[in-house]
């Protein structure tokens, strides 16, 4: 593969996405200013993602003083690892909204859709970002008689929710199809260029960003959040966690599953690359789009996703892999990369003030795969409940909705899941496993002196032990050893192989347990 393990520091994985390297190339660097310990911001967003930013311009530009704290660097969490496909369909299809909340919420839906749509427009044209962003059709096709069905129902749910949908006798991608339907006026964008373009109007109109800040503890007193990083304290009257999860368990740790998903940047030996975005209804599904970079074409071809820290992420590379050289003269792998994402149990994300905390207290998580639409509708809504204004997308995206029970086999399967790791890891521990049987960059758990611990080889042969209980809420973490981390499988915590936290809810890294044992050559 030609582009890995560079930039890692860049994001949350060890693979690299294309579009990491825009950061590194990119001489416009972000102007980050010294915190005013004195001042009592409006907001804190905790998180520079597109759903931390998009919220904080959008505050910002109504007078308000924010500040934005990451934990790493804009961009290091999925916003640098996804697809970036914009789309006015998402995972739960108009038929399943239809079905479980009802045809007014499903319209309501396709309209926010839109309007997430012509937000990221709106700040393209406005700003005059170049992000690549292009208008493309997006085809849906069906392999079977089964799925014609599901697709059916999904082309006439869309049009009854108001979505500009059509059958289509054609597919841009060479998969044999039974059926097919197309929606127009979608779209795919250069993520890290565009949330660099809201970033630098963020910081013009006097916005603040912090890196390497993550926020460990939360005081309110009297309203006021007292947030502490490091050995910095911010003061604000509204915090959002823009994090996916928000630290420590909480109502959102059980309402979401954490899945990886994995994508690839494929070069072609012929000029077959598509012009469009196609997406199958298989399960796990697959798309397909293009992506110029540097005048390079890339097949972008992505799917295989699984539960975090469940199945074999090196499997689901090669089986990605496999999958797509049946369909396309493939020359060569130019990137392969993950990201993490959150499945919400009823299908719909959790979009406004945390349930069960103060006031005052934002979170938008259960994006599903369509983060880059539902993080742009989060900084709308959020931002709009921060200033008091009405928002007609707020009950639709509530975290404190109980109804309706539509998903509750989802919920059941889900949250059993967790609970089973929540509390059975705890007890339970692997077999002892010989140190000298790893190899390097293998990791493993393993009994080492009556301690289950979670041990990494590195090239060299030194060994780090950590211990594997998660920091959040108690599970044991698992080795990805395609992005060399340590991944909890309960609410998506994932660790770098040294212990540090790459994502929340954990605030705090694993730590290092001192083993008297030598395996270097
Ligand atoms: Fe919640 Fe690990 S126990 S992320």
């Amino acid at each position: 593969m030609e582009n890995s393990k560079q930039n890692a520091s860049l994001r949350d994985s060890c693979s690299v996405s294309p579009w990491q390297n825009f950061v590194v190339d990119s001489s416009e660097k972000l102007i980050v200013a010294e915190v005013d310990l004195d001042k009592m911001y409006d907001c804190l967003i905790i998180g520079a993602g597109i759903t931390g930013i998009t919220t904080a311009l959008l505050l910002q530009r109504s007078g308000q003083a924010c500040i934005i704290a990451e934990a790493q660097q804009p961009g290091f969490g999925t916003t640098g690892g996804t697809s970036a496909h914009l789309n006015t369909f998402f995972d739960a299809t108009y038929a399943e909204v239809e079905s479980d909340f009802g045809r007014d919420s499903a319209t309501l839906l396709a309209q926010a859709g839109k309007e997430a749509l012509s937000i990221i427009k709106g700040f393209v044209k406005d700003l005059s970002i170049d992000c690549d962003l292009e208008s493309k059709s997006a085809w849906l096709y069906a392999e079977n008689e089964k799925e014609s069905k599901q697709l059916k129902e999904i082309l006439e749910a869309s049009k009854r929710a108001g979505v500009e949908v059509e059958a289509d006798d054609k597919n841009i991608v060479p998969v044999p199809f039974d059926s097919v339907i197309r929606y127009d006026q979608q779209g795919q964008f250069h993520p890290l260029k565009y949330i660099h373009g809201l970033l630098a109007e963020f910081i013009a109109l006097g916005g603040l960003l912090l890196e390497n800040a993550r926020i460990r503890e939360n005081i309110i007193e009297d309203g006021i959040h007292t947030a502490i990083s490091n050995d910095l304290t911010i003061k604000a009257k509204n915090l959002v966690y823009a994090t996916h999860i928000p630290p420590g368990v909480n109502l959102m740790s059980f309402r979401n599953a954490p899945y990886r998903s994995y994508v690839l940047g494929l070069k072609l030996k012929d000029e077959n690359y598509p012009d469009g975005l196609a997406y199958d209804l298989q399960e796990p599904y697959h798309y397909f789009r293009t992506h110029i970079i540097d005048g390079q074409k890339y097949l972008i071809v992505g799917g295989e996703d699984h539960k975090t820290g469940h199945e074999d992420p090196e499997r689901a590379f090669q089986n990605l892999k496999e999958y797509a050289s049946q369909y396309y003269e493939v020359e060569s792998v130019a990137y392969q990369w993950s990201a993490q994402y959150y499945v919400p149990v009823d299908g719909l994300p959790y979009i406004g003030q945390l349930p069960g905390v103060a006031d005052g207290i934002y979170v938008a998580t259960g994006f599903n795969g369509n983060g880059m639409m539902y993080g742009t509708l989060s900084g709308k809504i959020i931002s709009d409940l921060v200033l008091g204004k009405e928002n007609e997308y707020t009950s639709l995206f509530s975290p404190s909705r109980l109804k309706p029970v539509a998903g509750f086999t989802d919920f059941v399967k889900e949250t059993a899941d967790v609970v089973w790791h929540f509390f059975s890891d705890r007890f339970s521990s692997e077999e002892l496993q010989e140190l000298n049987d790893l190899k390097p960059g293998e990791g493993k758990l393993a009994k080492f002196e009556g301690r289950q611990l979670a041990i990494y080889k590195d090239d060299c042969g030194k060994v780090t032990a950590l211990n594997p209980i998660c920091t959040h809420a108690g599970c044991t973490v698992q080795f990805n050893a395609a992005e060399q981390s340590w991944d909890c499988p309960c609410h998506g915590g994932r660790y770098d192989v040294s212990g540090k936290v790459l994502n929340a809810p954990p605030t705090k890294g694993l730590d290092a347990v001192l083993i008297s044992y030598d395996v270097r050559p």
